[in-house]
């Protein structure tokens, strides 16, 4: 694929949530005013046909894509729109430069079924539902009925609160947009990749970026537009993410049911999501101006106060193990040490310390010893999802 043809973004974008109307006019920042480390513009592995509708131009189209995980500093928890997957909270997050997902999607035609391989093994159950679910809606906007084989390749623990879910959906929005020729501006691609998984909104931009809830209240249109991701300014922070895995096996409880049980029953998540607010609007000051503690500062109470509205949930979700706080106590002791060290944890055990990357050796080692035996990875800002040219060969 030419570079060219890469480049291809249109500001009109096709209605992803209903299949009988066109372009619904809409229009968002263009993948070309993005700026480096996003999305590198939309793309349809097949020539864009400008609307979206079968030609025959999708038959048989292959795309792949590559898509990082994001770990959020302000946290999403809690949906208002399960169907359209719309948070209750902005969030906002930085993608990494480690545990790429990628995936191919190639049309097939001929199949009466579509085929979902997921790390070499047929994918069955919920996780194929869910990928069926979404390519039902790519082929909704595409106006196009082909089935498609799917192929992805997670180089992250799978299901162990380490986003794999946010690389995954992003990798498979960008390539199965690509194959059924959707020319998506970076804008529509985020709110494709939301309906996979709401956190994926967030990995097709590279660096940090924020997840915007919309307004509630609105029709479905409206409700589905006004949910996306955005690159965030930031100044020179030079940061780093140690992940601390102390556990990469699967998660005993989806996100998805934790979510909602949080919201149904924790008499805690109310204050927690007007507190979650209030961080949004300091930390984004915090990362304008350089300010790494105070954006340490913010991510580590807003995670810790997700984790306590779980707690207070009925019955309670825990993802935090006894070596999920050893890893804690490590890292309050590398502030008293004088190490800028902030904790995050996500739906999983496992801890991401935020810190500068010249200290991100030191900081390693330290979780590294109170992790007790488990991997430690170093991540800086990674870069946003793209399509892989010549279909990823
Ligand atoms: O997108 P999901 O359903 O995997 O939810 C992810 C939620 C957290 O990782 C816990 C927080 C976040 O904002 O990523």
């Amino acid at each position: 694929m030419s570079e060219q043809r890469i480049a291809v973004v249109r500001t009109q974008e096709p209605d992803t949530t209903t299949s009988t109307t066109g372009p619904t006019g809409a229009t968002g920042p263009t993948a070309a005013g993005i700026g480096a480390g996003a999305v590198g513009g939309v793309v349809g592995a097949v020539p864009d046909t400008g609307t979206g509708a079968d030609g025959g131009a999708g038959t048989g189209a292959v795309a792949v894509a590559v898509a990082h995980p994001n770990i959020a500093l302000i946290k999403y928890w809690g949906k208002r729109d399960e169907h359209l997957v719309l948070p209750r909270t902005d969030s906002l997050s930085m993608t990494l430069d480690i545990f790429p997902t990628t995936t191919r999607v190639r049309l097939a035609p001929e199949a009466g079924r579509d085929v979902v391989v997921l790390g070499g093994r047929p994918a069955e159950g919920e996780a194929l539902r869910r990928i069926v679910t979404f390519l039902d809606l790519v082929r909704h906007s595409a106006r196009l009925p082909h089935r498609a084989v799917v192929e992805s390749h997670n180089t992250v623990p799978t299901g162990a609160g380490l986003a794999s879910s946010a690389s995954g959906f992003a990798a498979l929005a960008v390539a199965a947009a690509g194959a059924y020729g959707l020319s998506l501006t970076a804008t529509g691609l985020s709110r494709l990749a939301r309906r996979g998984s709401g956190s994926a909104s967030r990995s097709v931009f590279g660096g940090f970026a924020v997840w915007h809830a919309g307004r509630p209240g609105q029709d479905t249109k409206a409700a589905d537009l006004g949910s996306y991701a955005e690159p965030v300014p930031v100044a020179d922070l030079d940061p780093a993410l140690v992940v601390a895995v102390v556990d990469a096996g699967p998660k005993a409880v989806s996100s998805r049911a934790a979510m909602r049980r949080t919201v149904d029953t924790s008499p805690l998540y109310e204050p927690w999501a007007a507190s979650s607010r209030d961080d949004l609007t300091q930390m984004r000051a915090a990362l304008l101006r350089g300010d790494l503690q105070v954006v340490g500062e913010i991510a580590e109470r807003n995670a810790l106060g997700m984790h306590a509205t779980m707690l207070a949930a009925r019955p309670a979700v825990r993802y935090l193990a006894p070596a999920t706080l050893t890893v804690l106590d490590a890292v309050a002791q590398l502030r008293r040490d004088g190490v800028g060290a902030w904790a995050t944890m996500d739906a999983g055990p496992n801890v991401k310390v935020l810190c500068r990357r010249l200290e991100a050796d030191r900081v390693a080692a330290a979780v590294r010893e109170a992790a007790a035996g488990g991997a430690v990875h170093i991540a800086g800002p990674g870069p946003g999802a793209r399509l892989l040219p010549e279909g990823g060969r």
